[in-house]
């Protein structure tokens, strides 16, 4: 029988690459640079199955061409808002995405930023390595406590709720959830969580609020200049979820004037561009997109493809089918 035909946007761990190798008739991306619209679109009547990432777009544009010979998308990755999901679905496309296996990584580097931003870590390793330290004193870096203050969390999925795991049983939070549907009562239990409807009514209440929901059209800008007025002065914002969830312009007012204490963004609107609004800002804390960033996530997430594609390629319905 030959072997499907596949096309991998971006480099992968060796571990992945080598067993996809004696699986499939594999085409890598030797340049790691990522591809084009037309590219893409060109591939799709190439290749069996593409695996694109985050870094890849495709809108409909990329699904409009007369015949395809693409049957899936295997996204290395969760979130999947860079693919036009209705596009595929109108070509019998099949698109599927790596969950659970990059939650605790995730929810790892939420803590991280929040952590670091709360204790000015990022203030004290540049005076540090800048030669600016004069050493100890009462009042030098001042920031705030992170145990025992009140978590907000939106999005209280798989990340969402690693995230109040952490910052339950390691840190002594209070946590406040917004989800679109109701959180079952056990799930809330478990962490001593509370739900609220809105995310109007959870802002007011946070010291802390960390973002967990789906990016893409839907939760554009969700933190926007009038939601960032209703957070407490003095809290702080993460943002490992999406970059378009928050309007950048938006907070870096907020943190130009004070508005709140402090932002952690892993992730950023327009990637890798960053504003230099952003850069400027003291009380930010910016990571480049390293949420899922360990070698054993990442190796996960490429075996996690792997199970999908091998699974469609049998004819069942791959587990994390999506579209
Ligand atoms: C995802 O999985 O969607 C991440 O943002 C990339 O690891």
């Amino acid at each position: 029988m030959t072997k499907p035909r596949i096309l991998v946007t971006r480099r992968w761990p060796e571990a992945v690459e080598a067993r996809m190798a004696e699986v499939f008739d594999l085409d890598l991306n030797g340049t790691d640079t990522p591809l084009g619209e037309a590219d893409l679109r060109d591939a799709m009547g190439k290749y069996d199955a593409i695996l694109p990432t985050v870094t890849d777009r495709l809108p409909a544009a990329v699904f409009d061409r007369p015949s395809a010979r693409t049957r899936i998308l295997a996204n290395y990755g969760v979130g999947f808002a860079h693919i036009d999901t209705e596009a595929a679905k109108s070509r019998g496309i099949t698109v599927t995405n790596t969950p659970d296996v990059l939650s605790e990584c995730t929810a790892d580097i939420a803590m991280t930023l929040m952590l670091m931003v709360a204790r000015r870590a990022g203030d004290g390793e540049r005076e540090l390595r800048e030669g600016r330290w004069s050493g100890w004193r009462p009042t030098h870096l001042i920031g705030t406590k992170v145990s025992g203050a009140t978590l907000g969390i939106i999005g209280f999925g798989r990340i969402g709720q690693a995230m109040a795991q952490r910052a339950h049983f390691g840190f002594g939070m209070k946590i406040i959830v917004q989800n679109r549907s109701p959180v079952p009562a056990d799930v809330l239990a478990r962490y001593g969580a509370v739900q609220v409807p809105a995310i109007d009514d959870l802002l007011p209440l946070c010291d802390f609020v960390s973002l967990h929901c789906p990016g893409g059209a839907t939760n554009r800008h969700l933190i926007n200049s009038r939601r960032l007025d209703l957070m407490r002065p003095g809290a702080f914002l993460i943002n490992t979820a999406r970059g378009e969830v928050v309007d950048e312009h938006a907070l870096a007012q907020a943190l130009w004037f004070g508005t709140i204490g402090g932002a952690g963004l892993d992730v950023f609107e327009r990637e890798p561009h960053v504003p230099a609004e952003l850069l400027g800002a003291d009380n930010l804390v910016m990571l480049p997109h390293l949420g899922s960033a360990t070698r054993e996530t990442r190796e996960a997430m490429g075996f996690r493809v792997l199970d999908n594609l091998m699974d469609f390629f049998d004819g069942k319905t791959p587990r994390d089918r999506v579209a």
